[in-house]
Parts: C-alpha cells; structure tokens; sequence
C-alpha cells in the first residue's frame, strides 16, 4: 500500500511541470488536449501525402538524361519537393497519366518565357508578385526580363529564402552594392530579434505551455518584414520595421512572463520530489526499525 502511495507521489511530481498553466493557457486542459489531438492528425495528413502516387513527370523525366532531367536532381533538394510543390505546380499537365501529362487540353504550360516570370512564380507568391511588380527591378524586367524571380531564387533549385541571398556577388551582377547593403543592414536587426523570439518560443512550447498565440503575432510581424524586402525601397522597409519593432516588443514581454511562471512550475516539482524522497526514507527507516525484516514486503 504505502509502495503505491509512493509510487503515485513520484508520478504526480513528474507530471506537473506538463500541465498547461491557467492564465497563460485561456482555455486549461481543453486546449491542452485540443494540441494534442492537432498534432496526431497533423502526423495522419503528412502520411497520406507520403502516399500518394510518384508523378510521370519526374519518373519519365529522369530517365531522359541531359538537360531534360537536370530539372528534377535540382528540384529533388529544393523547398518545393519538401513542400508538396511538383512539376506540375509551376509547369501545368497531367501528373499521373504519361500520355496527358504534356498537353494543351491538360493545362500543360511549357518552358515560360523570361518576361512571363513573375506570373509564373506568382500565381502562388502572389503578395511577393504585387511588391515585385511595383519595384525597379519589376519595372525594368517588364522590359528586359530581368532581373525577375529565378535570377536570385533559381528555377529547380529554389531553397528557403534568406537575407544571405542579398550579398555582393550575386547583387553586382548588373549595378553596385551601395543600396542593397542598406536594404540588408535595415533588414537584418529586426531578424535577429525574431529568430531570438522564436527560439524563447520553442522552448517555451518544450515546458507544454500554449505558445499559439504568440507564434501567431511572430509570424505575421515576420510576413510583414520579409514582404518588404522585394519593395526594394530603404524608406518602406524603415517605416515597416517602426511598427513591427512595436509588435516584437510585446511578444518580449509575454515570453519573459511565461519564462517566469517555468521557473516556478520547476521549483514545485522539485519540492514535490524532494518530500517524497524523504517520506519514502521515513517510512523505510520506521521499518528497518520496529519491524522483522521477513515482513518488510509483506505490505
Ligand atoms: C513519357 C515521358 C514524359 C512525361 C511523362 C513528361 N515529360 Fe516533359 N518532356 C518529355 C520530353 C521527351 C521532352 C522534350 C521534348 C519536348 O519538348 O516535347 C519534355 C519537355 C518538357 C518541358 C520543356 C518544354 C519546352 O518547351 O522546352 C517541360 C517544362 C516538361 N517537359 C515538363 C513536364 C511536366 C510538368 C510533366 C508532367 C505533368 C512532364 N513533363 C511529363 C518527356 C516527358
Ligand atoms: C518552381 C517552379 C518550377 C518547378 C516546381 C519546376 N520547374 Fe521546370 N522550369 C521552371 C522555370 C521558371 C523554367 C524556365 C527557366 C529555366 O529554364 O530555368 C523551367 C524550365 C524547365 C525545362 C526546360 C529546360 C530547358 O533547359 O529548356 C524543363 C524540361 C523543366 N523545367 C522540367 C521540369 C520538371 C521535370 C520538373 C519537376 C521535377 C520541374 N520542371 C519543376 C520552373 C519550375
Ligand atoms: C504551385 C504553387 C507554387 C508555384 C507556382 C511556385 N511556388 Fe514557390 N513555394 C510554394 C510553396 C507551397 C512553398 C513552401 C511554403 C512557403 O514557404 O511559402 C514555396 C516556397 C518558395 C520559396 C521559399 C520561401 C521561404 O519561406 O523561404 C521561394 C523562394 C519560392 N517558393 C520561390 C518560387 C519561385 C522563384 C517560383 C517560380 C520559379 C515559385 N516559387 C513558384 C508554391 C509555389
Ligand atoms: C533581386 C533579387 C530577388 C528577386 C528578383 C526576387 N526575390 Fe524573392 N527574395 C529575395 C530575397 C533577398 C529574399 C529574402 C527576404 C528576407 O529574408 O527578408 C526573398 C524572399 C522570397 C520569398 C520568401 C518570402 C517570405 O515570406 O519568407 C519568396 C516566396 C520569394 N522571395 C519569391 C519570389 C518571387 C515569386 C519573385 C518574382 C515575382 C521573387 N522572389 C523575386 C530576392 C529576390
Ligand atoms: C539582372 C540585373 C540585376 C540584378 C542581378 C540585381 N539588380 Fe537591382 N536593379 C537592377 C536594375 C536594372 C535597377 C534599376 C536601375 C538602377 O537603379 O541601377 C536596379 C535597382 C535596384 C535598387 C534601387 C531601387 C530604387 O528604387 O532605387 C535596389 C535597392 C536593388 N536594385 C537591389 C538589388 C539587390 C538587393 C540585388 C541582389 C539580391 C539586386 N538588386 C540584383 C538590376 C539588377
């Protein structure tokens, strides 16, 4: 009996520092399990999309050799396989019959021409078109077709964007680097502070407290930052940056609360701990004490 009692101490004490603390989380332990629960089917969607049926086009298209398959190497490590995003996303037709895949009648679009770029990529991207569009660098590619969205992010090979693209190799292509190092410099303060952000936030997420909220704000005062980036304008990106520092601040602040209140669900549960380690050694040395050790088990 009283091995169960110290059984069940043990397991209470390891238990609390999981639990959602209320005024953090609105809704308690409703919400708790609501996470959970998303995070199983979350799990069951990305198996159902692991299943599903390996396109014709990159089956037949690696096969061909030559720059007719150099495509699908290149597009094997972008962010578009990882994502979901197949030939067939950018370039049209039938993925799953090899004898629709290429035509007309199956929306197959083809190689598109330089100047038609932008729409091409941004049928999907379609807040980065609008910002483009209203640039230098969109006004001019009307004309010449570049510099358009594969001259810094590649066609097959596109990886998860950074401020690393921005840098003087890549920028002096066609002028100096006197303006984009501005445009990065003004950047770059603000995304330090939000990989910080983030990085409180997934520990915080660690200790089981609802971080949704929070995630949320980050998220889109992230959106509004890197939107500014194809605006190519050192005066919008200021004047952006102005009202997102605002919304970091606060997301500082909630972190530095939540931080706190681990601190104490941590100390409690090393209390906990520590009482039942020392019932436990009480009651053994009561035993040791006044009873026979023969009945020592015979609880
Ligand atoms: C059965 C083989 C086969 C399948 C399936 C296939 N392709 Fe092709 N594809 C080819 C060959 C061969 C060429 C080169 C000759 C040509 O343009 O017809 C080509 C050319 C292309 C081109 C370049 C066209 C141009 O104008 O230069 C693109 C883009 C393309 N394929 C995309 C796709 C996409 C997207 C799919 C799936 C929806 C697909 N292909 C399915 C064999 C295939
Ligand atoms: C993110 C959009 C995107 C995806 C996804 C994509 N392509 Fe392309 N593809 C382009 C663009 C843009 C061009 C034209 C510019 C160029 O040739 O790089 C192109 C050109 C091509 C060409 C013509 C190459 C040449 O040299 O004439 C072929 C063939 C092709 N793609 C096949 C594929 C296949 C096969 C896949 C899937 C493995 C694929 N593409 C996925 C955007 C994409
Ligand atoms: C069919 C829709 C679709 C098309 C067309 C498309 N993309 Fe994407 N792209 C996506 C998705 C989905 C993601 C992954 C989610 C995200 O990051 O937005 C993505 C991600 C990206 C990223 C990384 C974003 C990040 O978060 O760092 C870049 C850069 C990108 N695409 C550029 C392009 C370019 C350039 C083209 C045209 C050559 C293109 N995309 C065409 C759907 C598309
Ligand atoms: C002059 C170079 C350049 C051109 C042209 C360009 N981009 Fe970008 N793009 C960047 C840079 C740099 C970033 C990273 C921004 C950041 O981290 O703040 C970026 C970021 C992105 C992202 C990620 C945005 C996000 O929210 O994280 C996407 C998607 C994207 N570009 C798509 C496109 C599309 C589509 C086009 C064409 C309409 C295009 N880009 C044209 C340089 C360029
Ligand atoms: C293919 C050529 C080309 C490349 C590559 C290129 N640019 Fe440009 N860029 C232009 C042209 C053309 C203009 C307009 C004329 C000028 O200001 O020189 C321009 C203008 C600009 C401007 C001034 C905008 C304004 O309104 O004053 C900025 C900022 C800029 N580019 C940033 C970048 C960055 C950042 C990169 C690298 C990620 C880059 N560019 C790469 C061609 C290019």
């Amino acid at each position: 009996m009283r091995k169960k009692i110290f059984v069940l101490l043990l397991v209470v004490s390891s238990i609390i520092p999981n639990l959602p603390v209320s005024p953090l989380t609105k809704g308690g332990i409703k919400e708790w399990l609501k996470v959970e629960r998303g995070g199983i089917i979350g799990i069951a969607l990305a198996q159902q999309a692991g299943e599903k049926k390996e396109s014709v086009c990159v089956k037949c298209h690696s096969q061909l050799g030559g720059k007719f398959a150099e495509p699908v190497k290149l597009w094997n490590e972008s962010i578009h396989k990882e994502m979901g995003n197949n030939c067939d996303g950018c370039h049209g037709g039938d993925p799953t019959d090899p004898a629709r895949a290429m035509i007309k009648e199956s929306g197959f679009l083809g190689k598109p021409k330089i100047t038609e770029i932008p729409n091409f990529c941004g049928k999907c991207h379609v807040g980065v078109k609008e910002n483009y569009l209203k640039s230098a660098h969109g006004m001019i590619a009307a004309k010449t077709g570049a510099p358009n969205c594969t001259t810094c992010h590649n066609s097959h090979d596109v990886k998860k964007a950074s401020l690393d693209l921005i840098n003087e190799k890549s920028c002096t292509r066609c002028h100096t680097y006197e303006k984009p190092q501005k445009i990065k410099q003004a950047l770059a303060g603000s995304e330090a502070e939000i990989a910080r952000l983030a990085a409180q936030i997934k520990d915080a997420k660690g200790s089981s407290i609802d971080t949704r909220r929070l995630e949320e704000k980050l998220f889109a005062a992230r959106n509004a930052i890197h939107q500014t980036t194809h605006v190519l304008s050192v005066e919008k990106i200021n004047a952006m940056k102005a009202a997102t520092d605002k919304e970091l601040k606060e997301v500082d602040a909630s972190l530095k609360i939540i931080e706190k209140e681990i601190a104490k669900r941590k100390r409690i549960a090393i209390g906990v701990m520590i009482f039942c380690f020392a019932a436990a050694g009480v009651i053994l040395l009561y035993r040791k004490t006044f009873l026979k050790p023969e009945s020592w088990f015979k609880v």
